[in-house]
């Protein structure tokens, strides 16, 4: 063995070494190619928690499409928490569409021709929407642009593929997602332009676009929901990133680790690394566990964890400490009765901490007032972090 490289790579976005599973999933994609191709799109949207994997699979969309003769536009949405601009929204759209195509914008010649005419400044890099410029509805604004990359595209792609990942963050301009449905319901669009968009959303950030229209959501169906894997895909996982690699983990280990993670994909990732950086002589052994885990904790606090843990006041802390301690719905009499013994927390309190944290997301409540964390791992990082907090107190 002369050097080692750790498989795992724990880093959102970035591509994973190994793509595992997801066979549906691109099964699905590959025919909504094919559909597209021959004038029946169907747009469609992908869900998943963080750290589930939409962007990895994105990115696989994109390779997959490209590598048949299809171009792909995969734009990573900025978030524009509280910004309500319908026509900042469009132009960002409009501007990143064209930017995120393997060709440089300036062979675009219809469409860089068109939004110089309305004063928009056109560079490989980047455009320059002058103020003057573009005041009239974005409507019809997307639409043009739409039908002009289509017309400067068409000799060299099958179909052109919009990705666009995060699409949560345009939540507060929800009326974009009407301009873009009215665009890929355009009759011409329809008949002469080869267009697939699909979206990726967190379940929750899709949520205002289901809620103030209607029929926005629905019009991205199917759904694709992004699971965590099951424990057999999780061992095989582990064995297939482990496989050349010179280091291996016991059974016990990888039991653990489907214990901690439930096969979300993020969090198998970041405990994976941190056990393979353990290994001692090849072996990855439950002696080694215990810290591997530590750092696991660490990492995830500093990306997630810390956040959510933080934004409950310091009685919700002690509520959800409570309930952190049991895994699965508990309810509410359960986590009455013991905040009661331990913190001499009356009825009242406790509901009212509880709702809290349910709107802060940090609890999840279920039907019949039955509330639950669900991460096993956050789980164990709320345990950790209230007993640090009950040392500091005492
Ligand atoms: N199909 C896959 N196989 C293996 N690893 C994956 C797969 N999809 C994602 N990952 C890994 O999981 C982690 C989270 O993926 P990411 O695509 O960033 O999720 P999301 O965009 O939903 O937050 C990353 O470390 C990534 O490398
Ligand atoms: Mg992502």
């Amino acid at each position: 063995m002369n050097s080692i490289h750790n498989p795992f790579t724990p880093k959102s976005g970035i591509e994973p070494r190994f793509f595992i599973g997801r066979e549906g999933e691109i099964k699905f994609f590959k025919q909504a190619l094919k559909d597209t191709e021959a004038g029946r799109p169907s747009h469609f949207i992908v869900l998943g928690d963080w750290g589930s994997g939409k962007t990895s699979l994105l990115k696989e969309f994109k390779n997959i499409a490209q590598k048949e003769g299809s171009l792909c536009s995969l734009v990573s949405v900025r978030d524009f928490e509280g910004e309500k601009s319908l026509r900042d929204g469009i132009n960002y759209l409009v501007e990143e569409i064209a930017l995120r195509l393997p060709l440089d914008v300036s062979r675009f010649h219809k469409f860089a021709g068109d939004l110089t005419q309305v004063g928009v400044t056109v560079a490989g890099t980047g455009f320059h929407f002058s103020k003057e410029i573009v005041r009239g509805d974005p409507q019809p604004f997307f639409y043009s642009n739409m039908l002009n990359l289509w017309s400067d595209l068409r000799n060299e792609t099958k179909v052109l593929v919009v990705l666009l990942d995060d699409i949560q963050y345009l939540s507060s301009i929800s009326a974009i997602m009407s301009i873009i449905r009215n665009t890929l319901a355009e009759e011409k669009i329809v008949k002469e332009v080869k267009l697939l968009f699909v979206l990726a959303s967190t379940f929750h950030g899709w949520k205002p676009f289901l809620q103030r229209n209607h029929p926005i959501g629905r019009y991205f169906t199917p759904r694709m929901k992004l699971t965590n894997l099951s424990e057999s895909e999780t061992y095989k996982f582990i064995e297939d990133y482990l496989e050349h690699s010179g280091v291996s983990f016991s059974k016990e280990v990888m039991k653990q680790v489907y214990h901690y993670t439930e096969g979300h994909l993020y969090e198998v990732h970041v405990l994976c690394n941190h056990l393979f950086n353990n290994q001692i002589k090849g072996r990855v052994t439950p002696k080694v566990f215990e810290s591997a885990l530590e750092r696991t904790l660490d990492t995830l606090g500093e990306e997630v964890f810390d956040d959510l843990f933080e934004s409950a006041g310091s009685t919700e802390q002690l509520v959800l400490s409570v309930l952190a301690e049991n895994k699965g719905n508990q309810s509410f009499h359960e986590v009455f009765s013991i905040a009661q013994k331990r913190y001499a927390l009356q009825k009242n309190v406790v509901a009212v901490n509880l709702e809290r944290l349910v709107k802060k997301r940090v609890v999840k409540k279920l039907r019949r007032a039955t509330y639950s964390v669900d991460d096993t791992l956050f789980r164990t990082y709320i345990i950790q972090r209230m007993a640090e907090v009950n040392e500091v107190n005492k």
